[in-house]
């Protein structure tokens, strides 16, 4: 594949991976051979983002709305981001010098604390990095993120720390599990589906987005391209003319 070029790239992308279930389905294989395919994706398609240049990235792995999956299928995906958190630490040198900083999207307080334990120390590890921002939503979801931000915002109010009529957009996005990081540029959807499932409403006010009937399995870098040559002929007006 020859390396392709961008008249412009988004800053930030957002990718929700679906579509694992129905791929193994297809095959006649457990929906838990989809994770694992599925994650095999995630790996290649982040390491790829960075080779080219894309700051932010961010995968949605599991939803606030995720636990009402079957017990199995759950503890199979919390089994495979533990095998890519340790994989993760095992190649600790090699992110730093590639300028990665790894963040974790989402509430911790249900996670095991022995993956919240390594979740941590990654974050922590990885704070100095500047090229690129590589998120992951887990035990995310949109509508959670804003309630949270919300009530520390009123507890700040409450307590006299702030005054409520200075809370505006920027004292908002403070307190949200991006802080710091730009709104999502570019919002990728594979497997067919063309919703948001309440990943990051705040950040995509104004994201462009880029669905396809591909399975995230079967999700390869030509896709990823694809994605990015639409969003260049793409005619963003923020409410403008
Ligand atoms: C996405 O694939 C992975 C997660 C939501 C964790 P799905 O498991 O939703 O796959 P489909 O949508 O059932 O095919
Ligand atoms: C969104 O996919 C969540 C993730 C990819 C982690 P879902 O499969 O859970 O979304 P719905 O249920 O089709 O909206
Ligand atoms: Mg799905």
């Amino acid at each position: 594949m020859e390396f392709p070029t961008f008249s412009v790239l988004p800053r930030h992308v957002a990718v929700i991976m679906d579509g694992n279930g129905r791929w193994a389905k297809k095959r006649g294989l457990p929906r838990t051979a989809g994770h694992i395919e599925g994650a095999r994706t995630f790996r290649k398609i982040g390491e790829y983002a960075g080779d080219l240049g894309i700051r932010h990235i961010t995968f949605y792995a599991f939803s606030t709305e995720n636990w009402s999956r079957p017990e199995n299928e759950v503890s199979a995906i919390m089994k495979l981001f533990g095998d890519y958190l340790e994989e993760s630490r095992e190649r600790l040198e090699e992110s730093i010098q590639k300028g990665i900083r790894l963040r974790f999207l989402g509430d911790k307080s249900r996670i095991d604390p022995a993956l919240t334990a390594l979740m941590d120390f990654m974050e922590e590890a990885t704070a100095g990095g500047k090229k690129i921002d590589l998120n992951i939503a887990l035990n995310y979801g949109g509508q959670q993120e804003i309630l949270q931000a919300v009530k520390s915002l009123a507890r700040d109010a409450a307590n006299g720390t702030i005054d409520p009529d200075a809370i505006d957009a920027g004292a908002f996005e403070s307190r949200l599990y991006t802080a710091g990081q730009p709104p999502v540029d570019l919002m990728i959807r594979p497997s067919g589906e063309q919703r948001i499932s309440n990943f990051l409403l705040w950040q995509s006010a104004y994201a462009e987005f880029w669905y396809s009937d591909v399975l995230w399995p079967d999700f390869t870098e030509e896709h990823f391209n694809e994605a990015l040559r639409a969003y260049e002929k793409r005619n963003r007006r923020f409410g403008g003319v």
